[in-house]
């Protein structure tokens, strides 16, 4: 740390083709902004950038399917997520956009750098061609199926089935996404960047130089790098995005990989003349941080591009997190599974810091992690409420109860080794939470602040000032240790709980400046005699309604996912599992196994057939909508699996009493379920 005079540290740019989820939140801002307030509290010279990433593909096709221009939906979203950042605490120093005047003109610059220095390929090939949109198809302009699984769906750039990396050629029966219709062949200009020319050195400076990065970074660039680098196509055909700054490019333009990552750098230009000194000095430490999807651009592509134009600082590190699922299923923004920042903060006003708290409580900091809402109901109710609120609110009760709402003296003659212990715990929590942070372990940190916490409650439980009765030095002594580390807290959560920080100030009466990281590790920061603001509670709770009613959204806005079947790889709609039910909701249906023993087809409807079921020790009437697949006569003597407590309905004049259990084909067909084997009528179904 010591060794960098600044800092630059960057959140990778979000498409502003939608909102941003939780998962953005907490694999990239939130550690970032830990990061970056972490730092400013220790005075470095830290600039925190980020900004829109506004080109590429999914942008245009977004624009397309919605019916309006790229630009409308850049703008619509920038907006967005700008706000439902910003409302999340997220502390920016510049939160720019990639369709900026200076983002063209530098990163044009840049590649004309690199062109003037012969450092591309430039190469003819035959590309996929839409006629009927009269456009070249790249990357996810272009299904097909994947060579490698079979998965019928794969991008032009990529399976996501199997996370292979593809190239529009490897595609079987290639088709286009504009159209449907098939591709042709025609040849395009493009500018390659010779990735193996810089293996040699990515190999050194990765493998031997940061053998300290993550090892879920560390492996994935070992893994690029074993398999040998090729030249990449750093231009496209396309419409949107930077222009080619060369004669005869129209219609090209920067691959969104080429201009994005340099939207770091005009986003410093924008932000402050001295960008230079930040982007170009040696002593500057250069932290980018991530998703995993976003690992070889960051710490591949990126840096060959800037060792290839020269002159500019590299990443020390990249710290890249892994994904974060969210009720144990892939969060998904095509079938909206996601949990939208923008409507967090609608949904749960002023309550940024309990989402804060949850995403880096259980970052995907090593792995892919789960978000639940009972989860974050949980620890929110007995981690933030009931160990850090609980002792900064019996401390605040307590001060104003037994000492007038004053901080009471310390009084050094009746000192102890449990206050001496608790001041230990102090000052050792401030360098463990410094050396977490500095190595990018944010959850070891916040679990740190609030182990502290609970050493305040046993503190006070070993204390027991309400009991001291006319013992005032006493009650003294254990209030002023607790206000003392109430004011620690606040320092300590800084970083990551930056609201309940400022909160905890404004109970205790002291400027912004206390949250300084140096005041930490200290009992003097609140002055005896000061008086405390009254009691507030720091958290709510988060009462079982609440994430109810979340769940239920999220199933609701749910929309059903296109998977495979079986036989011959058709798509075909899955729906989403429905919420979770209890047991004993379980245990209220009655499912039998009944006999068909007549059926026949109701008049003037013809969906409906009035079968008669042999229950065992009954018989009875179901009306059930199979016409349209069987015929009485093949299914008389099936056995098949009934609802058989459902109230009765009436329909077309006959009273059905229970419902038969279908299943649905991919082509609408409905299909019994019905014992494998035979099973006597009227057996439970459980
Ligand atoms: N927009 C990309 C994504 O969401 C990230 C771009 S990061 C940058 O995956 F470095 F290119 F800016
Ligand atoms: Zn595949």
């Amino acid at each position: 740390m010591e060794k960098f005079k600044r800092h630059l540290v960057t959140a990778a740019l979000p498409y502003a083709n939608g909102p941003v989820h939780i998962g953005h939140l907490a694999g990239n801002f939130l550690p970032a902004d830990i990061y970056a307030r972490y730092l400013r509290a220790n005075k470095k010279d830290v600039k925190f950038i980020c900004g829109t990433d506004e080109h590429g593909v999914p942008i245009t096709i977004r624009a397309m399917k919605e019916g309006v221009t790229p630009q409308d939906i850049v703008d619509k979203y920038h907006h967005i997520i700008n706000e439902s950042l910003k409302e999340m605490g997220i502390s920016f120093d510049i939160f720019s956009r990639t369709s900026n005047q200076v983002h063209h003109e530098t990163s044009q610059a840049f590649f004309k750098k690199l062109y003037d220095n012969h450092l591309f390929e430039e190469k003819e090939s035959e590309q996929y061609f839409d006629e009927e949109k009269q456009t070249f198809l790249a990357d996810r302009y272009i299904t097909g199926t994947c060579p490698k699984c079979a998965n019928p769906n794969a991008y032009g750039d990529q399976c996501e089935k199997c996370g292979s990396a593809l190239s529009p050629d490897e595609l079987i029966n290639p088709k286009s996404t504009l159209s449907s219709s098939i591709p042709q062949k025609k040849v395009t200009k493009h500018w390659y960047l010779p990735l193996q020319n810089y293996e040699a050195w990515l190999k050194q400076w990765i493998l031997e130089d940061h053998k300290e990065w993550k090892n879920n970074v560390y492996g994935q660039c070992k893994s690029w790098l074993d398999n040998g680098l090729q030249s990449r196509a750093m231009t496209r055909d396309s419409t949107w995005g930077v222009k080619v700054p060369l004669p005869d490019a129209d219609g090209k333009v920067l691959y969104v990989w080429f201009d994005a990552p340099i939207g770091y750098i005009s986003a410093t230009k924008e932000l402050t003349a001295q960008w230079s000194d930040y982007w170009c000095k040696d002593d500057t430490q250069l932290v980018h941080f991530l998703g995993k999807d976003n690992i070889v651009f960051h710490c591949i592509i990126f840096p060959a591009m800037l060792k290839a134009h020269g002159g500019f600082v590299l990443p020390d590190n990249v710290p890249a997190n892994e994904f974060l699922n969210l009720e144990g299923e892939k969060v998904s923004t095509s079938r909206n599974w996601a949990v939208w920042v923008d409507e967090y903060v609608k949904d749960f006003p002023d309550m940024q810091d309990a989402l804060r708290y949850v995403l880096c409580a259980n970052a995907p900091e090593n792995k892919d992690n789960d978000f639940t809402w009972k989860d974050f109901q949980e620890r929110v109710n007995s981690e933030l409420v009931a160990i850090l609120g609980n002792f900064v609110n019996r401390t605040f009760v307590l001060v104003h109860k037994l000492c007038k709402g004053k901080v009471p003296p310390f009084h050094l003659a009746k000192k102890d080794a449990t206050d001496d212990a608790l001041f230990e715990k102090i000052k050792s929590t401030k360098q463990n939470i410094a050396s977490s942070i500095e190595t990018y372990k944010f959850r070891e940190a916040l679990f740190s602040v609030i182990d502290l916490a609970r050493e305040g409650n046993k503190y006070l439980q070993e204390k027991e000032p309400w009991k001291k009765g006319d013992d005032q030095e006493s009650i003294d002594n254990s209030l002023h240790m607790c206000l003392q580390l109430c004011a620690n807290l606040a320092i300590y959560m800084n970083p990551f709980l930056p609201f309940t920080a400022q909160k905890l100030c404004r109970l205790m009466k002291v400027v912004d400046r206390m949250l300084d990281w140096e005041n930490g590790g200290s009992l003097k920061l609140l002055n005896t005699g000061y008086p405390m603001q009254a009691p507030e509670l720091l958290f709510k709770k988060i009462e079982d309604e609440d994430i109810i009613r979340q769940v239920e959204k999220l199933h609701q806005a749910a929309k059903p996912y296109i998977g495979e079947t079986e036989k011959n790889n058709e798509q075909v709609i899955i729906h989403p599992i429905k919420p979770e039910i209890t047991f004993e909701d379980f245990d209220k249906i009655d499912l039998r196994v009944g006999k068909i023993v007549h059926a026949e087809k109701v008049e003037k409807a013809d969906k409906l057939l009035k079968l008669t079921i042999d229950l065992g020790n009954e018989q009875r009437t179901v009306v059930s909508g199979i016409a349209m697949h069987y015929t009485p006569d093949e299914i008389i003597g099936l056995q098949v699996s009934v609802v058989a407590n459902l109230a009765p309905r009436k329909m077309r004049g006959i009273e059905s009493k229970g419902m038969i259990l279908m299943a649905e084909d991919e082509k609408g067909k409905l299909i019994f379920i019905n014992p494998h084997g035979e099973a006597m009528n009227g057996s439970m179904v459980k």
